[in-house]
């Protein structure tokens, strides 16, 4: 998801600030209006409604309301289509050569690059692949127990030390493409970084003759993987490259409204993905996999959840009121994977489950989301289930341009 923030970043200083950001709060009911975030008068003020005593009504999870517009992706929740900059995600997946350093330049520019302008692209992330020796060295102060979402965003906070920027304003742009390509190129070298300094490794050097998800699978275990591995990695964070405004880019969206920097703004919108009810929830799938245990079981599960108004992870969506379109995509690689490396025992599990929630709670508009079978998919690539979440923010970063 690292992708969708960075999108969000460059267009958005261009078409200057929203005038008005508002923060609710339930104990008291203030409204605060941010009319202008644009220099000093950033502070909060009643804004002319609550003077007039004309608030707008409260609406929980701000549901109906726009926060900003763009063009860089669209979602139909009711038919199960999520666009890229007009594309359907599941033809962007298909297509003959498509990988994801492509689409995140599709995602940020607006079109799909021709060879030499995607030649140009790759070149700059591979050679910025690699990280400074004192993020590294602080990396190994790190708890090996420590959350690797944690880990990441302060590496991530911390790379702005190293990369100043002035204050962000509408003439940002060049700097803001820099951090772009700083930020693709070294998430994945600090992900698989903490990953083998926590087991006790050091860190494996980014390999210059490998592609972008090839490349973290091998800086993650060690092995060159394989063309299929390496493909299904790839299409995994298309996949997660961008969701319009989902809640890690609402937090970015509104970090960059203070002017802060690009580190600054992605490293909140990694605090945000972290959570279980947002991209947390593909590793408490595999938990709630292991804990349902046999086929069996799972009626009682579902039964027992609904009673008790327990969620079911990976489950039920904001938008989506229909099987997420990236969820049919990754259950197809799931078994792509099974078929020629070998079944994972929770596949059957999940099938189950699937069945017997969209029996339950299907009428709810309560499906399987991206999140259902994106850790069965990840785990057969050798991902660890507490990496499931760093990788998902690897490629939702063109939040950095969103608002174009
Ligand atoms: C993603 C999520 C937060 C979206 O929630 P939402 O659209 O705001 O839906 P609401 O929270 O308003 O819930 C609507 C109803 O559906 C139920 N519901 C929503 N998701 C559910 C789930 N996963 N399991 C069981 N019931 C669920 C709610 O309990 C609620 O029931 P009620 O009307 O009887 O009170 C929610 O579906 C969820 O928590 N899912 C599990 C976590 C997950 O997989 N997150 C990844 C998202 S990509």
């Amino acid at each position: 998801m690292l992708c969708g923030n960075f999108a969000l970043l460059e267009g958005y200083f261009r078409k200057n600030m929203q005038s008005s950001l508002d923060i609710q709060y339930t104990q008291p009911s203030y409204k605060h209006g941010l009319e202008e975030v644009n220099g000093e008068e950033s502070f909060l003020k009643p804004s002319t409604d609550d003077i007039n005593g004309k608030q707008p009504p409260y609406k929980p999870g701000l549901e109906g309301i726009a926060v900003t517009e763009s063009s860089i992706s669209y979602i139909d929740g009711h038919k199960g289509i999520l666009e890229y900059r007009g594309i359907k995600i599941d033809e962007l997946a298909k297509k003959e050569n498509s990988n994801f350093v492509e689409t995140v330049y599709l995602l940020i520019w607006g079109k799909l690059p021709i060879k030499e302008e995607l030649n140009y692209f790759r070149t700059q992330i591979l050679n910025a692949r690699e990280i400074n020796d004192k993020i590294q060295g602080m990396m190994r102060c790190f708890p090996d127990n420590g959350h690797p979402m944690h880990a990441l965003q302060t590496s991530v906070g911390a790379l702005s030390l190293f990369h100043p920027l002035h204050p962000l304003n509408e003439e940002a742009e060049v700097e803001i493409r820099e951090a772009v390509v700083q930020l693709l190129a070294k998430i994945p070298t600090m992900v698989a970084g903490f990953h083998r300094l926590r087991e006790g490794n050091n860190p494996i050097k980014p390999k210059n003759d490998l592609d972008y998800a090839a490349n973290f699978l091998y800086m993650l275990t060690g092995g060159k993987p394989d063309n299929l591995e390496a493909q299904i990695m790839d299409i995994c964070l298309m996949l997660h490259a961008e969701h319009t405004i989902n809640a890690s880019t609402f937090s970015a969206l509104v970090t960059a409204s203070t002017l802060t920097d690009p580190y600054t703004v992605i490293t909140s919108a990694v605090g945000t993905l972290g959570g279980r009810r947002h991209g947390g929830a593909n590793e408490e799938v595999l938990k709630m996999l292991e804990n349902i245990d046999s086929v069996d079981n799972v009626r009682p599960y579902v039964e027992k959840c609904i009673s008790r108004s327990q969620r079911i992870m990976g489950f039920g969506h904001r938008v989506y009121k229909v099987k997420d379109p990236r969820a049919k995509i990754l259950q197809g690689l799931a078994e792509e994977l099974f078929y020629l490396k070998g079944q994972d025992p929770y596949y059957k599990i999940a099938i189950e489950l699937e069945k017997v929630v969209e029996e339950k709670l299907g009428e709810k508009g309560i499906y399987a989301n991206v999140d259902f079978y994106s850790g069965l998919v990840y785990r057969k690539l050798g991902i660890p289930t507490d990496l499931f979440t760093p990788v998902f923010f690897h490629s939702n970063n063109t939040q950095l341009k969103k608002s174009t």
